[in-house]
């Protein structure tokens, strides 16, 4: 079932709805209680993220992709914290984290986005403890060996050592290409 049905969506559609997100490139608004809608202030960015959710349907890290018109796209609602979040709160990553993580960027890699370096604020932890990635508008446009966002987000939480020395355990090989990432 479709919720607009439209070419675009406007401020008006969405008055009735939360605004939960309020980014660069758009407004995120709740709509029910497992979707919500991204409206793009251009359509050139909405073009490329809806190319990276189409593609990343294959994957379970990536959210739902429902519909879309010109100007917006309805998505998945993922409930749950982001990992910035998270690691602002616990101050550690558990070796089950970096665990996760490095399988996320594995799938990121797997799903042919050229960004696999997500960010913090865009990975979130499902309430069933998954990952997800939102934000994909750059999923093709960037291109990095080392996911170096990623581990300098984790310096901002003094957590880059603590992550990089569970990846030393899980996969040596991957610890010496990223320990040199600054
Ligand atoms: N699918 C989603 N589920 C839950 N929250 C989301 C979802 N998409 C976006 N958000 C929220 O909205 C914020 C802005 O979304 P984002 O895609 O990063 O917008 P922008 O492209 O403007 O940076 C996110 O940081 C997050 O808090
Ligand atoms: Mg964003």
């Amino acid at each position: 079932m479709k919720v607009f049905n439209k070419r675009r969506v406007s401020r008006k559609d969405v008055e009735e709805y939360k605004l939960i997100g309020d980014g660069k490139d758009g407004e995120v608004y709740q709509l029910t209680h497992d979707k919500c809608v991204k409206i793009f202030f251009l359509e050139e960015t909405q073009k490329k993220e809806l190319e990276a959710l189409k593609i990343g349907q294959s994957s379970p890290i990536i959210p739902r992709l429902y519909e879309y018109g010109e100007n917006y796209i309805v998505m998945e609602y993922i409930h749950g914290i982001s990992l910035a979040r998270h690691l602002k709160r616990e101050q550690k990553i558990t070796e089950e984290l970096a665990e996760e993580i490095l399988i996320m960027l594995n799938e990121l890699k797997k799903i042919g986005f050229t960004r696999w370096d997500t960010e913090v604020r865009h990975v979130l932890i499902s309430e069933k403890g998954q990952l997800k990635v939102i934000d994909h508008k750059r999923a093709f446009t960037s291109n990095s060996k080392v996911p170096v966002k990623l581990l300098k987000g984790f310096e901002k939480f003094g957590l880059a050592q603590n992550f990089l020395n569970h990846v030393k355990n899980i996969q040596p090989s991957i610890y010496k290409k990223w320990m040199y990432y600054r």
